[in-house]
């Protein structure tokens, strides 16, 4: 019997982990051990809630307004005591947050293997995104099995020094989870309140574009809607108060912007596929957007996620007011531009992501 270690604490990676830990409870021989951090609360129960996803073990450790020395001081401690009792075979971690790197960290103290899913993304930029360009890359030097997205992805990793048997291209598995959750016939109740022309989905929260940037992004949003009344711009806010506070103070009384607390991922994904442009910071959603093929402005100066800046389908705004506003009336008002934007591929997966994972993990451990 093997024993996996899965280890999540935000939303996106559980929201990317739930189909590898449904792939392997179908596995015979294998066991799971599903550690969840809490470095997010509210935000990541939203998604075990959803995907019926029951911990192992619940670290419990997200404070309000915490440091990145709070989460990384108390994690690191708290996986000294789940592997006391766990001793897992294999420790899976997902992507380049704090719990995914001191994930890794632990299972190297420890000497067990790790394998690292959505490898080898990178800016180049040590503080952008921040922390995550560091965290991932940090992984990369101790993980043991990286799962790379794509090819670029694995060709980032060679060029540090990967070797390439350890590397496998496997997709992203966000789009797995993306296709089992989309329902064509899904009902916002809320838009039925609204009469809009155009329905623009907002999100922000990265580390980097706190204080100035992220004012900037609001105002530029302010003045979309304020100069577009047609335009209704949803926008769920991230529970870090250095988002909340400046969203409700810039974007709080204007009629055409709905504030909304995180939205669950089934209604999310659901109003991104309902909506004519995605204006964001996030990573996952750069992913998700072009498989449903709807237009994104990435409110950020770099990305990690190129492909399909190549394809045409996301565009790099950064945090620029006049860009911001300029770019999303060019792409709703002229047809052209936006049909060019507007199409289904999918650069980051299949949906068959978690099976690739799966089957080459145990293929290692098993060693044939
Ligand atoms: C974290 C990750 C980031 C990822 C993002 C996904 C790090 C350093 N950052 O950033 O890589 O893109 O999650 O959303 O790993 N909060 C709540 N309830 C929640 C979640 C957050 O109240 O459910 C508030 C708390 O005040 C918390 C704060 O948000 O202290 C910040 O959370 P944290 O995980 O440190 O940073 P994020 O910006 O969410
Ligand atoms: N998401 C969600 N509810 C929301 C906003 C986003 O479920 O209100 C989902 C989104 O579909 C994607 C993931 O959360 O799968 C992205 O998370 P986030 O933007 O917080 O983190 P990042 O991907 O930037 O690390």
């Amino acid at each position: 019997m093997i024993k996996i270690m899965i280890v999540m604490g935000t939303r996106p990676e559980a929201i990317k982990l739930v189909p590898v830990v449904k792939e392997l409870k179908n596995r015979p021989d294998t066991s799971t051990v599903v550690v969840a951090t809490g470095q997010h609360r509210e935000m990541l129960d939203q998604v075990l809630g959803l995907f019926l996803i029951k911990p192992d073990f619940k670290l419990n450790l997200m404070i309000p307004n915490q440091t990145l020395f709070h989460v990384t001081g108390k994690a690191i401690l708290g996986f000294e005591s789940v592997l006391d009792s766990a001793d897992p075979d294999v420790i899976l971690v997902q992507g380049d947050t704090t719990t995914s790197f001191i994930g890794g960290l632990a299972g190297f103290y420890r000497q067990i293997p790790v394998g690292h899913v959505e490898a080898g993304l990178r800016t180049g930029d040590k503080y952008s995104p921040f922390p995550e360009e560091i965290n991932r890359k940090m992984l990369s030097v101790l993980t043991d099995y990286h799962f790379a997205p794509t090819i670029r992805n694995r060709d980032n990793l060679l060029n540090e020094g990967v070797s390439d048997e350890r590397i496998i291209v496997t997709g992203n598995t966000g789009i797995d989870t993306l296709f089992m959750t989309v329902n064509k016939d899904y009902h916002h109740e809320f838009l039925t309140d609204y009469h809009y022309d155009r329905l623009i989905l907002m999100t922000a929260h990265r580390r980097e574009n706190f204080g100035m940037p992220m004012r900037c992004i609001f105002e530029a949003v302010a003045n979309l809607a304020r100069r577009n009344p047609g335009f209704l711009i949803v926008y769920p806010v991230h529970l870090n108060q250095n988002v909340q506070q400046p969203a409700h103070q810039i974007l709080g009384e204007i009629a055409n912007v709905r504030l909304l607390d995180p939205l669950s991922y089934y209604p999310f994904v659901n109003l991104m596929a309902k909506a004519d442009l995605i204006l964001t910071d996030s990573g996952g959603i750069q992913e998700e957007a072009p498989s449903l093929g709807k237009p994104v402005l990435v409110l950020r100066n770099e990305t990690e996620r190129p492909e399909a800046v190549e394809a045409g389908t996301v565009k790099m705004v950064g945090t620029d007011r006049e860009r911001i506003v300029a770019e999303s009336e060019r792409i709703l008002y002229d047809e052209k531009v936006y049909q060019g934007m507007a199409r289904a591929h999918n650069p980051y997966g299949d949906g068959k992501s978690a099976p690739r994972i799966v089957d080459f993990l145990l293929k290692q451990l098993n060693g044939c």
